[in-house]
Formats: structure tokens, sequence, C-alpha cells
């Protein structure tokens, strides 16, 4: 039942990306700061260097993978966000993605102090990629590949919807006690009733 709905978000995502044509890498990493080509290289390398757990992440007791958050997740993540919107994200915790229950020890994932993510041929989706693209960008190029290295994941897998997804972190569009993405009135408003 979620199978689908998961397969169907990475085909969103990807559809995003394909739309948006992904012609958004920088190259503005490149300051010299005297250490030759090196720097530029780190800089732009940084992906690549994300390391995953020391122990299969599942074997993990929660303090260590608290732990392991702590030194390798949260400083990556803080940088990855603040370099996505500095104003936004001048102060990310372990709430960012945990939400407050964070501050009394609660760090399930899904979380739902997350926003919820619609399904696929939805209304809804197609509102949320109109006015989300930027952030979804950042999400799908960025914030999942990364956590996903950083906690171990299995790639995702259309086939099973097993592995590591959107929905590692949000709830899915109805699960109990989540909150939807806010999204502005449809664009198909065709009546044009709304006031606004
Ligand atoms: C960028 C988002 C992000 C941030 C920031 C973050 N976490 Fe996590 N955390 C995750 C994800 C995703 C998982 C679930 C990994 C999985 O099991 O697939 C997780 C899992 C955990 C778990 C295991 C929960 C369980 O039920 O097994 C603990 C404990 C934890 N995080 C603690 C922390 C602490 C402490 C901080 C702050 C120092 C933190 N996290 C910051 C994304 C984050
Ligand atoms: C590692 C956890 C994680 C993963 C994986 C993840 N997200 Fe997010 N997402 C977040 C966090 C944290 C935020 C920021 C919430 C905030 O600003 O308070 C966020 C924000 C968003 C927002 C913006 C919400 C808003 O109100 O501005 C959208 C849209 C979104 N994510 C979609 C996605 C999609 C689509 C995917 C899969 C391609 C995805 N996310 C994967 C953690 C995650």
């Amino acid at each position: 039942m979620h199978r689908t709905i998961w397969a169907v978000a990475i085909t969103l995502a990807a559809t995003i990306l394909a739309a948006c044509g992904g012609g958004e890498a920088t190259s503005e990493g490149a300051s010299e700061d005297g250490a030759g080509t090196a720097g530029a290289e780190q800089a732009e390398a940084a992906p690549e260097e994300v390391p995953s757990p020391p122990q299969p992440w599942a074997s993990m007791s929660p303090q260590d993978k608290a732990a392991w958050m702590q030194a390798e997740v949260l400083p990556r993540m803080s940088v990855m966000f603040r370099e996505f919107d500095e104003e936004r994200y001048a102060r990310v915790t372990c709430a960012t993605c945990h939400g407050p229950g964070a501050a009394s020890g609660d760090f399930a994932m899904p979380s739902n102090a997350l926003p919820a993510l619609p399904p696929t041929g939805s209304p809804e989706q197609r509102a949320m990629v109109a006015q989300y693209g930027p952030m979804l960008r950042f999400m799908f190029n960025h914030v999942m590949p990364t956590t996903q290295t950083l906690v171990g994941g299995e790639d995702f897998d259309e086939a099973t919807g097993g592995g590591f997804s959107c929905f590692s972190c949000h709830p899915h569009q109805g699960d109990e006690g989540s909150t939807m993405i806010e999204l502005a009135a449809p664009e198909e408003d065709a009546g044009g009733e709304a006031a606004e």
C-alpha cells in the first residue's frame, strides 16, 4: 500500500528534475586560497566524502545513533541547509528533522513535525511541484542522498518500495497525526469563485 506511494514520490522527484533540467550545479565553491586546485576540489567533492556509520545502522543502539547524528549528521546537514537558505536555516538542530519531540528524546522517523507529502497524480502534488521547485530539488539532490549515506540507508527499490526515500523523514499525506504540506489554491480553480 505504501509501496506504491513511495515509488511514486521518487518518480515525482525524478520528474521534477527532468523538468527543471538539473542545470543548477554550482561552480562557485572554487575560491582559491593559495592551496592550488585542492581547495576548490574539496569544496565540490564534499558529497562523496560523506561517511556511513561504522556499523550497520539497524544494529546500533539508540545512544550510538544519537552520537552519530551529533557527530556527523547534524554538522553536515546544518551546513547544507544554511547553504540553501541562510536565513530560514540559521539554526539547524536535531529538531529540524525530528521535531520538538527531540527535546524529550523522541527521534522516531518519519516525523509528524515535517509536512506530509501528497501522492502522485494528485492536484496536491502538482501544486507542490509548482510551489516548491527549488526546495524539492534541494531535497532530492542534496538532503535525501546525503542523509541516506550518513545513515547507511539502502537505495530506494522501486520494485519493493523499500530503502531510503522522502518518506524516511516526511509522513505521507493522511498519516495519523501528520500535517499536510501547505499549498496555495490549486491552479485549475477554473470557476474563479475564490476571491483571493
Ligand atoms: C537531516 C535530518 C536529521 C537531523 C538534523 C538529525 N537527524 Fe536523527 N535521524 C534522521 C533520520 C532520517 C533518521 C532515521 C534513519 C533511519 O532509520 O532510516 C534518524 C534517526 C535518529 C535516531 C534513531 C531513531 C530510531 O528510532 O532508531 C536517533 C536516536 C537520532 N536520529 C538522533 C538525532 C540527534 C540526537 C540529532 C541531533 C544531534 C539528530 N538525530 C539530528 C535525520 C536527522
Ligand atoms: C533527511 C530527512 C529528509 C528527507 C529524506 C527529505 N526531506 Fe524534505 N524536509 C526535511 C526538512 C528537515 C525540511 C525543513 C523543514 C523546515 O523548514 O522546518 C524539509 C522540507 C521540505 C519541503 C518544504 C516544506 C515547507 O513548508 O517549506 C518540501 C516540499 C520537502 N521537504 C519535500 C521533500 C521531498 C519531495 C523529498 C524526497 C525527494 C524530501 N523532502 C526528502 C527533511 C527531509
